[in-house]
């Protein structure tokens, strides 16, 4: 008589504090967080193995040890081969994330298509679209070619079956949300598929050496769907970010094992794909209006590129009841703050005016350095009067309303020339650092404080 084979039981477990229940629940017992359960199959407990008396690992000095200088390989497109980290490494796990319709699919067929050069084999596996779509997105970007493969599918195992059956050096999961294990019984893009689809799929990059590229969809709240364990299951994490109904977009690192974060990759989407952006600076001060009131210059540094964008500040009264604050592009909370010291700091009184603030050219500016344009931004729009054209200004404000310091200033600087602008106003401790660093032909301004990089701005 043969026996039923049993299912191993499932267990569900929450995404933000481990806690184990034996049912789903729609709150975590343990921590309260909502809908974080997810399905795992209970394992078998190991049996216990004693440690051998004299392991065959030893530890050494590290000067000894000799360092796998991760290979890259390029994706020949430089903006994105820049934020990598210099290139694909082979056993790297790359994220990407961005919203739909951002390009997302055709940035990584572009990148396959450049790592595939010669002859390394490629698997494209597209759970989103079919053969033929693909295909022909390839063909329109003129990369269709033999060493690019195309599997669509839903099921994991189908991929994992491609990647044995082809053994291709790079992979593109398009996207992660899509794929499901049979394994497990909830449905595809649930937490738990998503974890396992991304784990087995790593766990075979770095088994043979692979580079892998998932691709996920970012939701409404602009958190990568899924359980933020996949953030920390990659070694990179990219976004694709833009203004869709602009041509720019805009790749970040916000995570590398492999790299720097916070690099910025520049593409603007023409119609046959997505084209590099060497010099974004001038792009983005494209169409800067010269002498209008609200708009200011900062040299930003989030990488090791630096990157001018234009602030702008639209300063009204406000109608109804509390004064709005809304910020494109910027940190909100740093608006508000700004705010609350010039108006206690510097004596500009604008807690009763609505503030609309926004980065030009759909970018994004994350770091302080930005506080002080910001700023004058906000005060150039409040007294209708422009700052000089050919004047940046960067720097932190602290809650005393004094500049401070910011990371590579002299960096800063030299872009800032290079595009012609001629004064910068800046922290004085940044200027007493530069040592000679400085480029020239551009006047430096040290200032201690706001209300003094006002008093520069505006004469
Ligand atoms: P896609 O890569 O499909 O976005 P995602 O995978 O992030 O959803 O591309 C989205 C948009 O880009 C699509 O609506 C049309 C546009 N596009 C171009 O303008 N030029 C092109 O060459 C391609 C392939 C797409
Ligand atoms: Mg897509």
């Amino acid at each position: 008589m043969s026996h039923p084979v049993k299912k191993p039981k499932s267990v569900y477990a929450c995404a933000e504090c481990g806690a184990e229940s034996l049912r789903w629940l729609g709150k975590c017992p343990a921590c309260g967080a909502w809908s974080s359960l997810e399905e795992r199959r209970a394992r078998p407990a190991a049996p216990r193995v004693a440690p051998p008396a004299s392991g065959g690992v030893r530890a050494r000095p590290l000067d000894e040890v000799e360092t796998d200088d991760a290979a890259r390989r390029s994706t020949h497109l430089a903006e994105l081969d820049r934020v990598l980290g210099g290139g694909a490494v082979a056993g790297g796990v790359v994220l990407l994330g961005g919203d739909p319709g951002i390009g997302k699919s055709t940035l990584l067929m572009q990148a396959l298509a450049g790592l595939c050069r010669g002859d390394v084999r490629g698997l494209y596996a597209s759970g989103e679209e079919s053969a033929a779509q693909v295909a022909s997105r390839a063909r329109r970007l003129g990369v269709a070619h033999k060493n690019v493969l195309v599997v669509s599918t839903t099921d994991l195992e189908d991929v994992e079956a491609a990647i044995a059956a082809e053994r291709p050096s790079v992979v593109v999961v398009d996207s992660v949300q899509t794929l499901r294990a049979a394994t497990l019984d909830s449905v595809a893009g649930s937490v738990g598929q998503i974890r396992a689809v991304a784990s087995r799929l790593i766990e075979l990059a770095k088994r043979d050496g692979l580079t892998l590229f998932l691709i996920g969809h970012v939701t409404k709240e602009g958190t990568l769907a899924g359980p933020k364990v996949l953030e920390h299951l990659v070694d990179t994490v990219l976004a694709f970010e833009g203004d869709p109904s602009g041509a720019f977009r805009l790749v970040r690192t916000e995570k590398n094992r492999f790299g720097a974060a916070h690099e910025v990759g520049v593409f603007e989407m023409v119609e046959d794909g997505l084209r590099e952006v060497p010099d974004p600076s001038a792009l983005f001060l494209s169409e800067r209006p010269e002498r209008a009131a609200g708009s200011v210059v900062v040299p930003t540094a989030e990488g090791t590129r630096p990157l001018l964008v234009e602030v702008q500040a639209l300063v009204a009264p406000a109608v109804y009841g509390a004064a709005r604050r809304v910020s494109t592009g910027l940190d909100g909370k740093r608006l508000a703050i700004l705010l609350a010291v010039l108006d206690r700091k510097a004596q500009v009184h604008v807690l009763d005016q609505d503030v609309f603030a926004s980065v030009a050219g759909g970018a994004r500016v994350d770091e302080r350095a930005v506080d002080v344009a910001l700023a004058i931004a906000v005060v150039s729009s409040l007294r209708e009067r422009p700052v000089s054209p050919g004047l940046v200004a960067f720097g932190e404000v602290g809650l005393a309303g004094e500049l401070r310091a910011v990371p590579r200033a002299a960096l800063r600087l030299t872009e800032a020339q290079k595009l012609g602008f001629s004064r910068a106003i800046l922290p004085a401790t940044n200027l007493a650092a530069l040592n000679g660093d400085a480029p020239r032909g551009i006047e430096l301004v040290g200032v201690r404080s706001l209300e003094e990089a006002l008093r520069e701005a505006f004469g």
